[in-house]
């Protein structure tokens, strides 16, 4: 009897994504950088020290995933390294990353390059960072060198990392550099990075016309903590809004919608997305709490009894990638999934994790979804941001000291799935038994 199978379409990406701080190691020309030298910043006061050295042996983990069976690789470039100093290059950063990025596609990687995630150059922070509009020309100016210089090597671009979840940590909670906790603020930095991305799509589409240009988005699923509640209810809905909507009507109707502003139309940013990228980890419940008015009067909580992952990172909750994604497709977009993990360093859920959530996304694409790619985060252990080296999020275990790579199960199916661009019941059995019911039902 033929096995049960569920294929994906021709031509799909399956990568994983990774980030320039969290592993090329030594930036330390960055406002992280500074950031990790504070005791009580980082988790155990860790630092990314040399991080996963990638600065030197990148093509090392690329020969990994290549040998995974991978076709794609999310990274992320470093302005710091690019841009050391206002207006001033660097020759020979720049010749590294087309090194790197020339080593993805010698391996069948197809490359997508992020151009701002989390950390920012010191002079630009000095000059007051994403706080002002001035930051604006000069993302420009970075996105536009880069665009010169790499553009023959990348055709995808997630130009901005999770703006709703840089704008919110560092601005509002505070746990992020520069540690400000002023809501109005991060409104402010959140409204500069989107027209920093506006200004980015067209200069990257000025100079490569046929470029796939976009974004990787954090969205979440809000649930009211009781459905028929009236004030449950709205307390799901302004999250909702503020963190997974704002960013997409920017991005497609070209508007900053209140509170980024009184709905200002940037022509700039009207369908500036060529793709939407989303990154997905988890949900919250909400319920409506008066004593709460600095969360927007919601309550935020994971379900009782729900599976959690490591360190309290949140619910495993594949559904929720489906319902996101359902709801995507009415932007009629290509979709990519530019991350989506857990932390487990003893890896007891992550061979499951991903085998839910692939069927979570397969669904989606029976159901016309235009998922075109997968980026799993991530490929190999990282610097987690104020997490430090406590939360493991790796296909690949990284010992820190002495950089010894291990591939966990979770990589090994993974790499199962590309080869096979398929799930099928066997690895299912081989790998989490415990879904084969809800995977293959009948
Ligand atoms: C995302 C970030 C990424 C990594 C994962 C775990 O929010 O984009 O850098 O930290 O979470």
């Amino acid at each position: 009897m033929e096995q049960a199978m569920m294929r994906f379409p021709q031509g799909f990406l399956w990568g994983t994504a990774t980030s320039s701080h969290q592993v090329e190691g030594n930036n330390t020309n960055n406002d992280w950088w500074e950031w990790e030298k504070e005791p009580g910043h980082i988790c155990g006061d860790h630092r990314s020290g040399l991080a996963c050295d990638w600065w030197n042996r990148a093509e090392d983990d690329f020969d990994l995933a290549r040998e995974m069976g991978q076709n794609a690789h999310r990274l992320s470039l470093e302005w710091s390294r690019i841009e050391p100093r206002e207006g001033e290059w660097d020759d020979d950063a720049i010749a590294r990353y087309r090194q790197m990025l020339a080593g993805l596609r010698e391996r069948g990687l197809e490359p997508m390059v992020t151009l701002h995630h989390f950390t920012n150059p010191l002079w630009l922070v000095e000059k007051g960072g994403w706080e002002t509009e001035a930051v604006v020309p000069l993302f420009e100016r970075y996105v536009t060198k880069v665009a010169e210089e790499l553009g023959d090597l990348v055709e995808l671009w997630s130009v901005l990392n999770e703006p709703n979840v840089y704008a919110i940590l560092s601005y509002a909670g505070g746990r992020w550099p520069p540690g400000k906790q002023n809501l109005l603020l991060a409104f402010r930095v959140l409204s500069n990075m989107l027209l920093a991305h506006g200004r980015a799509y067209q200069a990257i589409h000025r100079l490569q016309p046929r470029a796939k240009v976009g974004i990787a988005h954090a969205v979440r699923v809000f649930d009211p903590a009781d459905p028929s509640s009236r004030l449950d209810r709205p307390a799901a809905w302004i999250p909702d809004y503020i963190f997974n909507r704002l960013v997409l009507i920017a991005l497609i109707e070209g508007v900053l919608a209140f509170p980024l502003a009184l709905n200002r139309k940037v022509p700039d940013l009207v369908d500036s997305a060529d793709f939407l990228g989303i990154n997905y980890y988890t949900r919250d419940m909400v319920a409506f709490d008066a004593s709460h008015p600095g969360e927007l009067f919601g309550r935020r909580f994971y379900p009782e009894g729900a599976e959690m992952s490591d360190g309290g990172y949140g619910e495993v909750y594949p559904e929720g990638l489906y319902r996101l994604l359902k709801r995507l497709a009415a932007y009629d977009k290509p979709i990519y999934i530019t991350e989506n993990g857990l932390p487990d360093e003893d890896d007891d859920q992550r061979p499951r994790f991903i085998l839910t959530h692939l069927a979570a996304m397969h669904r989606a694409i029976e159901e016309g979804v235009p998922v075109k790619g997968y980026f799993h985060w991530s490929l190999v252990d990282n610097f987690e941001w104020a997490e430090g080296w406590t939360l493991r999020f790796g296909l690949i275990a990284l010992n820190v000291e002495t950089q010894e790579r291990t591939v966990r199960r979770g990589g090994q199916l993974y790499g199962e799935i590309c080869h096979a661009n398929a799930i099928t019941q066997d690895m299912v059995r081989r790998y989490a038994p415990e879904v084969l019911d809800k995977i293959f039902p009948g």
